[in-house]
């Protein structure tokens, strides 16, 4: 389960979350919505504890994240798959050595590895591009190897920040299944974070939509698609775009 409490954070002062209270269940997938710059990103470091909120609770099974010691966060984050929005591959390691990372941290064999490592990237679409180095590959070529290196070591949670944007139609709908398929095989708790509606309505169990800091709506994607509140129908109708900030 993770579980997010009156979660406040603020940079200066700027106020990004202002009591954010969302749970996902063990197993569940919950998609996370909302404008760009509402706080998707923020929310879920938090979960990973690389920010830390200022105020309210972050709890990762029975860890409460923000007062855990370092090896405590260290064994949580073994246990998860995080998608960064930009990838966040490093850039002097091939593809290959990349995602083999969580492996080696989980004290799997090198030979286990290989063979993890190939298969996990003919699932994304990139057999062949082992040896190759990030900056060789293209941005959704990179896009896919950070969620391959996500997901390898099958983890009990994963969190994807935006893992279909910019992918074409077909590989999105390729990475949609690979998150279908972490859910259905692995029980994953996951949070996922997108603009993609569609994506979310395919992937997810739940909805939420982050707005004015706060989760302004949670829904099944039928509850979403039948709402009536015009914020959800902006992005159910794809019109978010539209809505000036703050307007409601
Ligand atoms: N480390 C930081 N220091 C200062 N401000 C930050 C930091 N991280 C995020 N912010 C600010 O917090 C706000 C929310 O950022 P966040 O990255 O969570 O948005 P987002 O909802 O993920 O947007 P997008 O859809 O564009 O990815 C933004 O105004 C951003 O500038
Ligand atoms: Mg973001």
């Amino acid at each position: 389960m993770i579980q997010l409490e009156a979660v406040r954070k603020s940079f200066g002062s700027q106020i990004v979350l202002d009591g954010v209270d969302l749970e996902i269940a063990t197993g569940e997938t919950v998609a996370v919505l909302g404008r760009s710059g509402s706080g998707k990103s923020v929310l879920l470091k938090q979960v990973a504890r690389l920010l830390r909120p200022d105020g309210g609770v972050v709890r990762v099974g029975d860890v409460e994240m923000s007062g855990a010691d370092k090896s405590t966060v260290m064994r949580v984050r073994s246990s998860m798959g995080y998608v960064f929005q930009f990838a966040a591959l490093f850039d002097s390691l091939t593809i290959g050595e990349n995602i083999a990372l969580p492996l080696r941290r989980a004290g799997i064999s090198a030979e286990e590895s290989r063979t993890r490592v190939i298969d996990v990237l003919e699932t994304v679409g990139l057999p062949d591009q082992s040896d190759r180095y990030p900056a060789e590959l293209s941005g959704g070529m990179r896009k896919r190897a950070g969620i391959a290196r996500a997901v390898v070591a099958r983890p009990s949670y994963l969190l994807y920040d935006e893992p279909t944007t910019g992918l074409d139609p077909v590989t999105t709908a390729v990475i949609d299944g690979l998150m279908l398929e972490m859910k259905r095989d692995l029980q994953a708790t996951s949070i996922l974070v997108t603009h993609d509606i569609q994506s979310a309505f395919r992937v997810a169990d739940r909805l939420a939509l982050l707005h004015g800091g706060r989760v302004r709506f949670e829904g099944t994607p039928d509850e979403t698609r039948s709402s009536d509140d015009p914020l959800v129908r902006a992005f159910v109708e794809g019109r978010q775009e539209l809505w000036p900030p703050d307007s409601v």
